[in-house]
């Protein structure tokens, strides 16, 4: 199987990503590290354990990251993810514990004692875990297979700003060191993310599984969408986080190509936008295969498909 690490600030979308990973024998979770984003590193790191817990895998070690970006004041989305990051289904207090490492520590070892170009990096939410990790041990760049992240927008703008998307807008700097890093990079913007939506018929097969951790998602899922329902007019909401697993075992499902992307990190009006040149006009060296489209159809079909081996 392909060894992975989970970075992650769960979060619902994260949630369904990390049990889309946990139910797929392809991927070997090495561990699952936790970062501030949706909501403070306290509650990104209970919720990653009610997660395991919920999918009777506590196996998985959870390691606490970054409580906070490495420039700025932290900005959390209660707004959409609700009080706990998690709000949706009854969560229970943890009773794994979390690891004593902290994770910028476990991913720079992990990445020094597994053979070289082994371990894929899945990023879920702000980048400050992985960019510390850089400036700590610049040996590691080398060392990483693949980073595959859920970050950016380009055509479709942003999120949280109209130019920037939430993860890269919490730590633009994070961003730029890990798009300057020379790490293989594939990104999961907006543009893709957004055309993942939790409409009724694709839910409706996670529905019909009904075990606990396939019920604990639904619920996740029916509070998630409610934001991006209201705001954007949309039947259901867009599953970003998920994307990320999903490449790892299907790449068919996406489609983009190779480009230079950078970070704007001192414009206030658009710090946090991942300039992307889709169009090659920059001559610019490539950083990064940016993906655009999707099979939406045939990701929820996967990923009912796996949350069902649960
Ligand atoms: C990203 O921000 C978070 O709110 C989600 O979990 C996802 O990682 C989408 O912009
Ligand atoms: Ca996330």
């Amino acid at each position: 199987p392909r060894k992975i690490i989970i970075d992650t600030d769960p979060g619902q979308d994260d949630a369904a990503a990390i049990m889309l990973a946990l139910g797929s024998p392809e991927l070997d979770i090495l561990g699952i590290t936790t970062v501030a984003g949706n909501v403070p590193l306290a509650r990104t790191s209970c919720n990653a354990r009610i997660i395991l817990e919920f999918c009777s895998r506590t196996d998985v070690k959870v390691y606490a990251g970054a409580d906070r970006p490495i420039a700025r004041p932290l900005v959390t989305a209660e707004h959409v993810h609700g009080k706990t990051g998690l709000d949706g289904p009854e969560l229970h207090e943890p009773q794994m514990p979390l690891e004593a490492r902290h994770a910028v520590d476990f991913i720079i070892e992990t990445l020094r004692r597994e053979p070289a170009g082994t371990v894929t990096l899945c990023t879920l939410g702000p980048l400050t875990n992985i960019a510390t990790a850089l400036e700590k041990a610049p040996d590691i760049a080398g060392r990483v297979r693949e980073l595959v992240m859920m970050g950016g927008g380009f055509f479709e703008g942003g999120n949280i700003t109209p130019a920037a998307e939430f993860n890269i807008y919490v730590d633009p700097e994070a961003a730029a060191a890990v798009f300057k890093s020379g790490i293989p990079i594939v990104m999961m913007p907006l543009d893709v993310t957004h055309k993942v939506l939790t409409l009724k018929s694709r839910v409706a097969s996670l529905r019909e599984i009904g075990s606990r951790p396939a019920k604990a998602l639904v619920e996740m899922l029916d509070f998630f969408e409610r934001f991006d329902v209201e705001k954007y007019g949309s039947d259901g909401g867009p599953l970003h986080d998920p994307t990320v697993i999903a490449y790892l075992l299907k790449p068919e499902l996406f489609s983009g190509r190779d480009c230079n992307v950078e970070i704007e990190t001192t414009s206030p009006l658009t710090v946090g936008m991942t300039v992307v040149d889709w169009w090659q006009v920059t001559g610019r060296k490539h950083n990064a295969r940016v993906m655009k489209d999707v099979d939406a159809d045939g990701f929820f079909a996967l990923l009912a498909e796996r949350v069902g081996r649960l």
